[in-house]
This record gives structure tokens, sequence and C-alpha cells, in this order.
């Protein structure tokens, strides 16, 4: 069961406000400021509620847009019907409790078992696709941020994450942690002011003198002492609450998916891989043997191009670069002129020099395509692009990914899925995956048993999410 933001949110904005009022209170008496400490725990406990809150709604999004929104938009019907405020639509069609949950893991089994469902079923000739991998809480969240969308004129809702789209989102979750912390220093504060001021009213008033000389650190550290539990339990929260922030900072860092640079000559992947059908490794000849790619140099594309000068005068214009580059003069007697200019082509994928990340190892070792991190290269038309994850999750045969291309939290969420060959089927790697098991079980007693669990051994389960794999 999960909560509905609205809920959440009326919950979080009470405990605030008792939190808030609970200054005043201190006005009145101390014993009283104490038994409201432990409100003070409430509150922050709600900050890291909140913080969740904000991640389920990116959790909704990501899930929309990875999953749904091939065929649905927030507010335009498409290849399925507009999906803003369908559980009210359902709930006031009369559906049965929980019937639009099982609809979105399995159409028809709901179709089967409740009438209302059967009806929608009809909306098209095209059948919704099954999603059994999802919980009635990532469901929840789904609904949730397409209910939370506001119809505006340029944005459908909906549509493929834009770039202003993730910045936005960014840099609104950077403010509601401004704030909390914000809220956080000034409710330290005031218990610290109002707690002197009422020490010193009481010790006057029993007719002693009261020490300023006491500094406010001192101050603060007799009272941490003093209250050594609840000292300790909120420097845990704190703590962990910056460590969530740390994570969820490092699944966006960075990163601007559709990036695509402008390059010196147009070269289009479609042209060459596509209509002529040349295999990648053809350019990219060192991917399946070392941690690069790498890029054709111009004698590659010369082997093609000193005959194929281009049909027509854009063509002719591109290609001409190439001749100036290898020196080519194709006019005249056709001989090289010997002077040469390089091709400097504009990096697409870039992952910052602290990240080590080995083709060979995804390519030839873990039999992973081009496509599952590229998108289809045969079909670009225009230069390469970074393609966004909801692009690539289109893409037949991939592993659906919901984490925002080149990011960590990318890399983490394939090698938390991504099953490795193995086994006896493939005796070339026979005996490196014999004595795998055999570290794990002696190494790490959990991943053995979760490996034992499924049955199947995926990238995380070797290591695949030790930080020092990937970073130097
Ligand atoms: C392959 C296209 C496709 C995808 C992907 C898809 N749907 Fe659908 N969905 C449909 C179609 C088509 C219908 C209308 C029913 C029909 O014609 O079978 C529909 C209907 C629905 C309805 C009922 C709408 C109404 O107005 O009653 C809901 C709710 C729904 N989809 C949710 C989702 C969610 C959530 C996802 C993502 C997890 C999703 N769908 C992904 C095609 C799709
Ligand atoms: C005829 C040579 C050629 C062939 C064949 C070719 N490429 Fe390329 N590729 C290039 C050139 C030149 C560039 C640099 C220009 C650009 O980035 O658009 C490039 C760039 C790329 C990039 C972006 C590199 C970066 O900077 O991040 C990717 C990814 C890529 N190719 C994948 C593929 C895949 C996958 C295939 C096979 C389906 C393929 N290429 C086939 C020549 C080729
Ligand atoms: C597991 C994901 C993954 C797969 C599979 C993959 N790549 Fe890459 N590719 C990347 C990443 C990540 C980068 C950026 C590397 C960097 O900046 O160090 C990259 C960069 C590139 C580049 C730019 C030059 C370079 O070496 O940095 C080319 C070209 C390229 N890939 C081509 C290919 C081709 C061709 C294939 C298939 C044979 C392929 N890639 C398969 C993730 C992948
Ligand atoms: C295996 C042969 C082959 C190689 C290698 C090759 N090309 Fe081409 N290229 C072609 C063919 C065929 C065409 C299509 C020409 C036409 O339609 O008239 C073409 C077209 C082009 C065009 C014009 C595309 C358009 O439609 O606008 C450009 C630009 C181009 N190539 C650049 C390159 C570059 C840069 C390289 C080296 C990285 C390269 N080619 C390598 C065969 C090749
Ligand atoms: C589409 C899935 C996928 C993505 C995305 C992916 N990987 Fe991997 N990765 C694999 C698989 C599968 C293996 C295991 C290959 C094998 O050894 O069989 C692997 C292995 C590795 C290893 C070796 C781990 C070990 O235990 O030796 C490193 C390092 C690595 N990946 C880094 C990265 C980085 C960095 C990124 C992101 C830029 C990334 N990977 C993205 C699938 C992926
Ligand atoms: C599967 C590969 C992988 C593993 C395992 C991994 N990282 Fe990363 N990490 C990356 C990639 C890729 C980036 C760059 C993301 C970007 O540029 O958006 C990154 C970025 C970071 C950054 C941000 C630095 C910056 O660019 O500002 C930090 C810090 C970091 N990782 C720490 C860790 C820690 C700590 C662990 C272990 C718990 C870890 N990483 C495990 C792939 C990995």
């Amino acid at each position: 069961m999960g909560y509905n933001n609205s809920t959440k949110f009326a919950f979080v904005k009470k405990c605030f406000f008792d939190s808030g009022l609970t200054v005043f209170y201190m006005k009145i008496s101390s014993s009283q400021m104490f038994r409201n400490l432990s409100k003070w725990y409430l509150s922050a406990l709600m900050l890291l509620f909140l913080a969740g809150t904000f991640n389920s709604q990116a959790q909704g999004e990501g899930l929309f847009k990875a999953k749904c929104a091939t065929c649905h938009q927030v507010f335009k019907d498409g290849t399925g019907p507009k999906l803003y405020e369908v559980r009210q639509k359902w709930a006031d069609g009369g559906a049965a409790e929980g019937s639009i949950y099982q609809w979105v893991k399995n159409f028809e089994a709901a179709a089967a078992a409740d009438p209302y469902a059967a009806t929608v079923v009809a909306w098209s000739g095209t059948n919704m696709n099954k999603f059994p991998e999802l919980s009635d809480d990532d469901i929840t969240a789904i609904f949730d941020w397409v209910d939370s969308q506001v119809d505006g004129p340029k944005d459908g809702g909906g549509d493929v994450a834009t770039v202003e789209g993730a910045v936005e989102e960014e840099s609104s979750m950077g403010w509601v942690w401004m704030l909390l912390g914000v809220m956080f220093v000034v409710i330290i504060l005031a218990v610290g002011g109002v707690r002197r001021q009422l020490k010193a009213a009481t010790v006057e008033a029993d007719g002693g003198e009261y020490n300023d000389d006491m500094s406010y650190m001192d101050e603060i550290k007799q009272w941490a002492w003093d209250n050594r539990k609840k000292t300790v339990v909120g420097i845990v929260i704190i703590v962990l609450a910056l460590i969530v922030t740390l994570f969820l900072s490092l699944y966006t860092i960075g990163t601007v998916e559709d990036y695509q640079p402008s390059q010196p000559i147009e070269f289009p992947h479609s042209v060459h891989a596509g209509i002529n059908g040349i295999d990648c490794k053809y350019c990219h000849n060192s991917v399946t043997k070392s941690k690069s790619a790498g890029l054709p140099t111009v004698n590659v594309c010369m082997n093609c191009h000193k005959q194929v000068s281009g049909s027509t005068p854009e063509q002719q214009a591109q290609i001409n670069k190439i001749y100036e580059a290898a020196g080519w003069n194709p006019e005249g007697a056709g001989k090289y002129t010997g002077e040469t200019k390089e091709i400097v082509w504009n990096k697409v994928h870039v992952l910052p020099d602290h990240v080590y990340f080995n083709h060979s190892q995804h390519v030839e070792v873990g039999g992973i395509d081009c496509k599952q991190c590229h998108g289809d290269m045969t079909k670009m038309v225009g230069t390469a692009k970074v393609q966004p994850v909801s692009e690539l999750n289109k893409i037949e045969g991939n592993i659906q990914l919901t984490k925002t291309t080149l990011t960590m939290g990318w890399c983490i969420e394939c090698h938390s899925e991504k099953e490795i060959s193995q086994g006896p089927l493939d005796s070339k790697k026979d005996g490196y995956y014999d004595e795998i098991h055999r570290r794990l079980m002696n190494n790490d007693k959990s991943l053995y048993g979760e490996y034992l669990e499924d049955g199947k051994v995926t990238v995380k389960e070797l290591g695949g999410w030790e930080c020092a794999k990937c970073h130097y």
C-alpha cells in the first residue's frame, strides 16, 4: 500500500506546523520544551519522509517515461487514452477496487475479472502491454506523477524527456534540500536562544547570578552531553540524510540526455551502417579488443570515398571535406596533394575522467549489443547523439532501464539486472565462473544467497557494484 501524495503532504505540513508551534511553547516553560523535544525528532524524520516523497515523484516520472510514454500522454489521447486522473475515472465508472492496478500489470486478467475493465479493452484495436514487473507502489507513483502535471500550452505532458525538464527537476530537488537545511539551523538556534533566556531568568529568580561567560558553543556542548541519546540519534539522522542526498544526486549529476554536439562533417550513420550495411567494427575497430571503441581515420573513409564523391551538391560539399582532410584532389590527376588536415570529431558520449568504462568487457565478454547503450545507429539520420533512456527502452531486445543514460544510476541499474552468461553451456568460461562461485561463497554469503535464490548471477553479484571497479 502506498500513500497518496496529497495525504503525505498534508501529514508533513502538519508536522512542520507542530514544530513551528513548538518554538512558541518553549517561551512558556522549559519543562514543556523538553517534552516537545520528541517532536523535533519526529520533524527530522518527516524531513526524510518528505525527501522520499520527492523521490517517488521522480520515480513516477521515470517509470512513466520509460514504460508508458510510447503510447500514453498525460492530457491527450494517443495510441492509448490520456492518463490524467484516470483512477478517478475508473472509480466513477464503477470499476472494482484495485482493478486499475491489475489492469496495468495484466490487462487481460483485469478484463476477465472486472466488467468495467472489459469495456476499456474496446477502446482501440491496439492492445496495451503487460507490466507484471511493476509493484502497486510503482503504479501509484506513475499515477501520482501524472495527476500532479499541470496542463499548459507548451507541455502536453508525458512527452519524451526534454533537456529543460531534466534540469528543472534537479534544481527543484536542490531547493527542497536547501529549505530543509535552513529550517534545521533556525530550529537549532531557536532552541539554544530560548534556553539561554530561560536559564538566565530562572537563575535570577532564584536570587543567583547567571554566568554569562559560558559561550554559546559551551552551552550547546553542555546540552548535547545532557541529552546524549537524542544527540546521537539526531546526528545519525542528519548524516543519513546527507548520504541519501549524495546518492540521489549521483544518479543525475552532470549528464544531459539527447546530447548531440555539432560535427565537422555531417556523417550519417543511417547511410553507412544502415543503407550500405557497413559493420560497426569496420569503423570502430577496437570495440571488441579494448577499452575504447575508437573512431575511424580519414583513410578508412577514403577506402570508399575515393570512388564515392556524392550525388547531390549537399553530399558533395560534405564529402569534399574528407578530400580536404586526406589531401586528395579529385579533379586533375586525382592525386594526393600531401597537404592533410585532421578531422576533429566532437565526443558525444562523455564520462568523467574518474570513471573506468571498458567496451570489450561489455561487448565481447558481456555480449551486449551496441543498441543497448547507443540506440539503433543504423537508423541515425543525423550525427550521433546520446539517446535518452526512454528511447533506448523502445528498442526490441533492450533491457528496460529507468535511470538517465550515462549516469552512475544507469550503470548500476543494469549491473543489478543483467544476468551473466555462465556455466557449462559456455565451456569457454567454465573454469572462470566456478572460481567466481567459490569466491562468492567464501567472501560474501549474502551475495551467494542472492545468487541461490534466483539461480541467476547478475553483474552486481560478481562485484559490479564495487566502487573501485568503475572509479580510478
Ligand atoms: C503499447 C502501448 C501501451 C503502453 C506501452 C501502455 N499502454 Fe496503457 N493503454 C494502451 C491502450 C491501447 C489502452 C486502451 C485499451 C485498449 O484499447 O486495449 C490503454 C489503456 C490504459 C488505461 C485505461 C485508460 C482509461 O482511460 O480507462 C490505463 C490506466 C493505462 N493504460 C495505464 C498504462 C500505464 C500505467 C502504462 C505504463 C506502465 C501503460 N498504460 C502503457 C496502450 C498502452
Ligand atoms: C563508415 C564508418 C562508420 C560505421 C560503419 C559506423 N560508425 Fe559510428 N561513427 C563513425 C564516425 C565518423 C563517428 C563520429 C561522428 C559522430 O559522432 O557522429 C561515429 C560516432 C559513433 C558514436 C558516437 C561516438 C561518441 O563520440 O560518443 C557511436 C555511439 C557510434 N558511432 C556507434 C556506431 C555503431 C553502433 C555502429 C554500427 C551499427 C557504427 N557506429 C557504425 C563512423 C562509423
Ligand atoms: C554497456 C554500454 C555500451 C555498449 C554495449 C556499447 N557502448 Fe559504446 N560507449 C559507451 C559509453 C559509456 C561510452 C563513453 C565512454 C567514455 O567516455 O569513456 C561509449 C563510447 C563509444 C564511442 C566513442 C568513442 C569511445 O571509444 O569512447 C563509440 C564510437 C562507441 N561507443 C561505439 C560503440 C559500438 C560500435 C558498440 C557495439 C559494438 C558499443 N559502443 C557498445 C557504452 C556502451
Ligand atoms: C564502405 C564504404 C564507405 C566508407 C568506409 C565511408 N563511406 Fe561515406 N558514403 C558511402 C556511400 C556508399 C555513400 C552514399 C553516397 C550517395 O548516396 O551517393 C556515402 C555517403 C557519405 C556522406 C554523404 C551522406 C549524405 O547523404 O549526406 C558523407 C558525409 C560521408 N559518406 C562521410 C563519410 C566519412 C566521414 C567516412 C569516414 C569516417 C565515410 N563516409 C566512410 C560509403 C562509405
Ligand atoms: C546494459 C547493461 C550495462 C550497462 C548499461 C553497463 N554495464 Fe557494465 N557490465 C555489464 C555486464 C553484463 C558486465 C559483465 C560482463 C562479464 O564479465 O560477463 C559488466 C561489467 C562491468 C565491469 C566489470 C565488473 C567486474 O566485476 O569485473 C565494469 C567495471 C563495468 N561494467 C563498468 C560499467 C560502467 C562504468 C557503466 C556505465 C558507464 C556500465 N558498466 C554500464 C552490463 C552493463
Ligand atoms: C558500475 C559503475 C559504477 C560503480 C560501481 C560506482 N560508480 Fe560512481 N560513478 C559512475 C559513473 C559512470 C559516474 C559519472 C556519472 C555522471 O557523469 O553523471 C559516477 C560518478 C560518481 C561520483 C560523482 C563525481 C562527479 O562526477 O562529480 C561519485 C562521488 C561516485 N561516483 C562515487 C561512487 C561510490 C562511493 C561508489 C561505491 C559505492 C561508486 N561511485 C560506484 C559509475 C560507477
